[in-house]
């Protein structure tokens, strides 16, 4: 039952709250309604202020000034747990789990079940059973260790601890940025269901469609500040973006290039002939300089697997693989960085980035890694770099983890950039990026066709998939369930990811 003192007003309200961090302002006078069962998108460019101000909430950080009233209380955390305790918790964009542990430990950690003075295993898996059943999530079992999951199931425990805590208010950073379909569509549902309970929440994403399914209210934060507080009804998608970026954006999607009778006979960059490992099998492709193509299919296809094994991480261990038509098979990603293969990961903690090193060294580190000859060179270009990739930062020696999380991003791209790479591999390259900043990822990619270079991109935005693709290949179980041109519909690369077999003849 929600409280009656709480339903008949504001469940959350912040009033004037400002946060500088080494004396830059990035949030200031802030204000924030909401009701209870309402969800309200939070919006706005890398950098905005979006997570800082969700961070205050749970009090991951201290406000400089302002207000913070949880049911009409006025509150005040000095940890995360205070917040939980209080009724308010928070999925949090960078992933907090501990990967050694299970599931189950991982939900209950810090208020673990006891019988008598001991932690109770069985009861705390049990409780956790139920918990992942009550919201639907079948496939997540409480005693498999979190380094065993996907990023998108690690994702999905988090959202189902936040829920465990009974909050009033969850803040959720971005919640499906590592989600795809099926996933979203049970985040979608988690969500309905909290409504209905009452709870209120308070939503960022990158992904406008999210923005306007799932939200009463929407505010847009620009520079550290409101711009905007409007119903979801009142705008469309124009309309925010011009709110959130300040002037209006007409080609989302870059044109593809003319693809003339000549791109289809230069001779290929990249062949696969019935190459195959534990995941993938009978994976035959052929790349062309110039092409961007898409690889779409469902979590656990087989798509990230494939970038991997071209990129000598988790390698082909049958048939064949061929580089500007010479045998090449990668046993390491070393070999095939000297190849000038670049892969861009969906990951950014775990394989991109050093947060406790400056912009400059992460952007520089594969090349002194690498090919350390090239590094003067790759050091001059890096500026450019970045203000081509619009990164928000106050000079290139700021450590990467004080970074927004789409800043993080860029970082990534431009470390990779600075190899001069001829196959760029991408595994969800927007994630987390603002709407001007993937326009600007896109115009990078086209540019690379343009100059010649192949691009391979796995992405969960079929939208993305679609909209940036000159071919589209499908994976469905580890192998190729089919090719579909430029301009195929979401439903047939549906149809092929699902394995949906065609209408039967009689
Ligand atoms: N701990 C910190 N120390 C210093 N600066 C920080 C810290 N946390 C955030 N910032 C800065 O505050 C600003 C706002 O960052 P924030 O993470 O809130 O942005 P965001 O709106 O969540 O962006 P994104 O969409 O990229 O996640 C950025 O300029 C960021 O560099
Ligand atoms: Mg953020």
């Amino acid at each position: 039952m929600p409280d009656p003192r709480v339903a008949s007003g504001p469940v959350l309200e912040v009033r004037g709250l400002s946060k500088s961090f080494f004396g830059i302002t990035v949030l200031q006078d802030a204000a924030l309604t909401l009701m209870p069962g309402e969800v309200h998108g939070l919006v706005g460019e890398n950098g905005a202020g979006k997570s800082t101000l969700m961070k205050l909430l749970a009090g991951v950080h201290q406000r400089d000034s302002g207000e913070i009233l949880l049911g009409g209380e006025p509150v005040d955390f000095g940890h995360p747990t205070q917040a939980h305790e209080a009724g308010l918790s928070t999925v949090f964009q960078e992933f907090n789990l501990l990967p050694d542990r299970t599931v189950a430990e991982n939900i209950f950690l810090g208020r673990e079940p006891r019988k008598g003075p001991l932690v109770s295993r069985a009861l705390m898996n049990s409780q956790a059973a139920q918990l992942l059943d009550s919201l639907g999530i079948a496939s997540i079992r409480p005693t498999t260790q979190v380094r065993a999951l996907s990023v998108a199931e690690q994702q999905i425990v988090e959202i189902a601890k936040a829920v465990s805590f009974n909050a009033r208010v969850i803040s959720m950073d971005e919640p499906t940025a590592a989600l795809a379909g099926p996933e979203v569509e049970l985040l979608y549902q988690i969500i309905a269901r909290l409504k209905q309970r009452g709870t209120a929440i308070l939503y960022v994403s990158h992904r406008l469609r999210e923005i306007f399914d799932l939200c009463d209210n929407i505010t847009v934060l620009k520079d550290g500040k409101v711009v905007a507080t409007r119903p979801a009804a009142d705008l469309d998608d124009a309309s925010l973006v011009r709110l959130m970026v300040g002037r209006p954006i007409s080609a989302y999607f870059p044109d593809k290039l003319p693809s003339g009778p000549d791109a289809r006979d230069r001779a290929p960059l990249l062949e696969l002939a019935g190459a195959g490992n534990g995941q993938l099998d009978a994976i035959t492709l052929s790349l062309r300089p110039g092409e961007i193509v898409g690889v779409a299919g469902l979590q656990g296809s087989g798509r990230s697997e494939l970038l991997q094994a071209v990129f000598g991480a988790a390698p082909f261990t049958r048939g064949r693989m061929r580089v500007n038509g010479r045998e090449f098979l990668p046993r390491s990603p070393r070999q095939a960085i000297r190849s000038r293969i670049a892969m861009i990961t969906e990951d950014r903690k775990a394989e991109g980035l050093s947060l406790n090193q400056s912009i400059l060294d992460n952007a520089l580190s594969v090349v002194r890694a690498v090919m350390p000859g090239n590094t003067p060179s790759a050091r001059r270009n890096v500026p450019g770099v970045f203000s081509s990739l619009e990164v928000v930062a106050r000079d290139l020696d700021q450590e990467v983890q004080y970074l927004s999380g789409g800043n993080q991003q860029k970082v990534v791209l431009a470390k990779w950039l600075a190899i001069s790479p001829q196959l760029v591999l991408l595994d969800e390259p927007t994630r987390g990026i603002d709407v001007g900043a993937k326009i600007a990822v896109y115009q990078l990619m086209r540019q690379f066709a343009a100059e010649g270079k192949a691009v391979l991109m796995v992405s969960s935005e079929l939208p993305e998939v679609i909209g940036m693709s000159d071919r589209i290949l499908v994976l469905h179980d580890g192998r190729l369930a089919g090719e579909l041109p430029a301009g195929a519909t979401e439903e047939e690369v549906l149809k092929l990811a699902t394995g949906a077999r065609g209408e039967e003849q009689p």
